[in-house]
């Protein structure tokens, strides 16, 4: 079945074998939807709301879920946060990922085939970046940002989750994780915030996801594109 959109939108960072394919049809009965994906989702949402709160009514605002899998985030922003978000657009390097989140049929969401190193955008086109558990499988992880800040319009805001490693725990874990997704590394709270600062944005906050006490940490970093890049 074609994927809507995806003529106009395939980036170039999509490779023929991917692992992330074998996953899509399994995906939302993983047991990682329990106590990490569902939880996140949450977060963002609730950071979404805040961040929306003060925005001028009547305005439309557009949302880019970068690594957006089978477009979960999307459906929940659509379904709870109505009247924000008039434009959701999905990028993903899965096309068995994308073809589960077209199926969603999620009102005023696009999904596009394309890598977060080279989103297939133009400049300062999107109000909120959101990306959820996908960063770590990125192989130029400052290009990726790079690129998550030139999308973004200037003092808007990019909302980052992943897993981190802080301690050895949490690299034991991501260890045992690694064997299911294959080559992925895990920046830590400080690295992440580092990073972002090279790519033009500022951190407002970073928050730790807190459901088990045995999880690895997930953490949520929240940064603002600088003005005038
Ligand atoms: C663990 S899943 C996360 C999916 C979704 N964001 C969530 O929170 O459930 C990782 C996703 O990142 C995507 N991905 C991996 N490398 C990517 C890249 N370079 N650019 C864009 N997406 C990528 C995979 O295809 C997969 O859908």
């Amino acid at each position: 079945m074609p994927l809507r959109g995806m003529g106009v939108c395939r980036g170039n960072e999509v490779s023929a074998i991917n692992i992330w394919d074998f996953w899509a049809k399994r995906y939302e009965s993983l047991w990682v939807q329990k106590y990490s994906l569902a939880p996140t989702r949450r977060l963002v949402i609730d950071e979404l709301k805040e961040l929306t709160a003060g925005s001028v009514s009547g305005r439309k605002l557009s949302l880019l879920d970068v690594g957006c899998g089978t477009g979960q985030l999307l459906a929940e922003v659509s379904a709870g946060l109505r009247g924000s978000f008039d434009f959701l657009t999905g990028v993903d390097t899965s096309s068995q990922m994308l073809m589960a989140a077209e199926q969603k049929a999620i009102p005023a969401a696009r999904f596009c085939l394309g890598g977060a190193e080279d989103l297939p955008f133009a400049d300062s086109q999107f109000d909120v970046v959101s990306c959820c558990h996908s960063f770590p499988y990125y192989r130029d992880k400052l290009r990726a940002l790079a690129e998550m800040r030139r999308v973004l319009k200037p003092g808007s805001y990019l909302l980052i989750v992943s897993a981190s490693e802080n301690n050895l725990y949490d690299k034991f874990i991501m260890r045992l994780v690694k064997l299911t997704t294959g080559k992925a590394s895990y920046p830590s709270a400080t690295r992440m915030a580092e990073m972002l600062q090279a790519a033009g944005c500022r951190v407002a906050a970073q928050k730790k996801l807190k459901v088990k006490f045995y999880m690895p940490s997930i953490i949520l970093t929240i940064a603002k594109a600088e003005m005038g890049l």
